[in-house]
């Protein structure tokens, strides 16, 4: 008799964005003629670079001459990528990384849900609420979460961020094993400063826990204070793991390609208390189970970080932040508390008149035919806000915003 996985059965309702997209297809098809605007879940909507573009063609060239054909990669990612993040996003910025700890992978969403392969199903993981769905869900499935009672999983540690701590998380008072941080945080938009990210350290430090830190969001930080990788703060390359992905920075949400940083000093316990590095362990789990990112697509994000690159996608980024800022001051002309868009693309609002936040995803949707996200899709503490992207074009975000100031009853 085949059993099945039932942790599976504790996942409360569909992945959220599937949710959205369910409901955002059942309103268009009730009203055929709604311009809906979607401005809920995070895909970019500007093209690939013209740098990008080249070095794809030029790939496509190479793997159609039998002198330049390549079959499988290193599963890894190929060296000419590995050494390139290692100099632009690491070495440049102080955080001297070896190029053998980056492995290249398809995605941060699946990485940051297959780390957990490589951590005992006892460890007591901590996040912080609201969250990106994918952290509690892949660790449901996982058998980590315990049974779902009053709008939380018993065995997770939930750290609130809400606008009474300004939406810093605050150390957990129980020990924990393993943190998942998001920095510039989605959803939220907010950030941590060197010294608010060295205190999660330190504490990681002291009770021989794990850091994942996802920095998705990392090519929006605009500040000085605000560190773009957790490896700018002294001693987390022992204590933590770094998920980033060229999704956001380079316009790769359809193209795919993300890496894992994991520094072979970070180390984690066996039940006799013997501490291992985690590095040949996830090498291990990635040789088995994935055969590399398609080297067409590494050469595209290779040129994504070569210095016309940078400029291009910067480019874009400079227009994403341009329409987060037009968003955020729509929001307060209308009277709306509005929040991140500022090292982020995603504002984070408080509900108007007390509403819930699925109560305002419906009536955002229903009246201005705008698509956002319900923060309590993202956990108990996101009720009563909600998340608006600045990914869509600069016509849609002035029409957005529009439609908000003009068209949406609030009274
Ligand atoms: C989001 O909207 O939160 C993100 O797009 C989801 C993701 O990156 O997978």
């Amino acid at each position: 008799m085949a059993r099945i996985n039932e942790n599976y059965f504790n996942l409360q309702g569909n992945y959220l964005f599937a949710e959205i997209g369910k409901r955002v297809e059942r309103f268009k098809a009730a009203h055929p003629d709604a311009d809906v605007i979607k401005l809920g879940i995070g895909d970019v909507t500007r093209p690939l670079t013209p740098a990008v573009i080249a070095s794809m063609h030029t790939a496509v060239d190479e793997m159609g001459e039998a002198s330049s054909f390549r079959g499988y990669g290193p599963e890894q990612g190929y060296p000419f990528l590995r050494e390139k993040i290692a100099d632009v996003k690491y070495t440049r910025r102080g955080a001297a990384v070896d190029k053998d700890e980056i492995f290249i992978s398809d995605g941060s969403k699946c990485d940051t849900g297959n780390i957990l392969e490589i951590f005992g199903t006892d460890n007591k993981i901590a996040i912080t609420d609201p969250v990106y769905p994918v952290y509690v869900d892949t660790n449901v499935m996982s058998g980590r979460s315990g049974p779902y009672k009053d709008g939380k999983y018993e065995n997770i540690t939930y750290i609130p961020c809400t606008i009474e701590n300004n939406f810093v998380p605050e150390l957990p008072k129980d020990k924990v094993d393993i943190i998942y941080l998001c920095y510039p945080n989605n959803p939220t938009g907010m950030v941590l400063n060197k010294s608010q990210l060295k205190k999660w350290v330190d504490y990681a430090r002291e009770n021989k826990a794990i850091i994942l830190f996802d920095a998705a969001y990392e090519a929006y930080v605009r500040e000085d204070d605000i560190p773009h990788t957790i490896y700018e703060i002294p001693g987390a390359d022992e204590v933590a793991i770094e998920f980033n992905s060229f999704s956001k920075s380079a316009a790769f949400t359809g193209t795919r390609c993300a890496y894992t940083l994991i520094p072979k000093k970070v180390m984690a316990y066996s039940s006799s208390g013997e501490a291992h590095p985690l590095h040949p362990l996830w090498n291990r789990r990635h040789t088995t189970k994935f055969n590399g990112v398609s080297y067409i697509v590494q050469r595209a994000a290779e040129a994504a970080l070569s210095e016309e690159g940078l400029k291009q996608t910067g480019e874009i980024i400079d227009y994403y932040m341009a329409n987060a800022e037009i968003i955020k001051e729509g929001l307060k002309s209308v009277g709306i508390q509005a929040f991140g868009g500022v090292n982020s693309p995603y504002i984070w609002l408080k509900t108007p008149n007390g509403m819930t936040s699925w109560q305002f995803f419906d009536k955002l949707l229903n009246d201005v035919s705008i698509a956002g996200t319900p923060g309590a899709g993202f956990g108990r503490s996101g009720e009563g806000y909600f998340r608006l992207t600045a990914f869509g074009s600069r016509e849609n975000t002035y029409t957005a915003v529009d439609r908000i100031k003009n068209k949406l009853k609030l009274k």
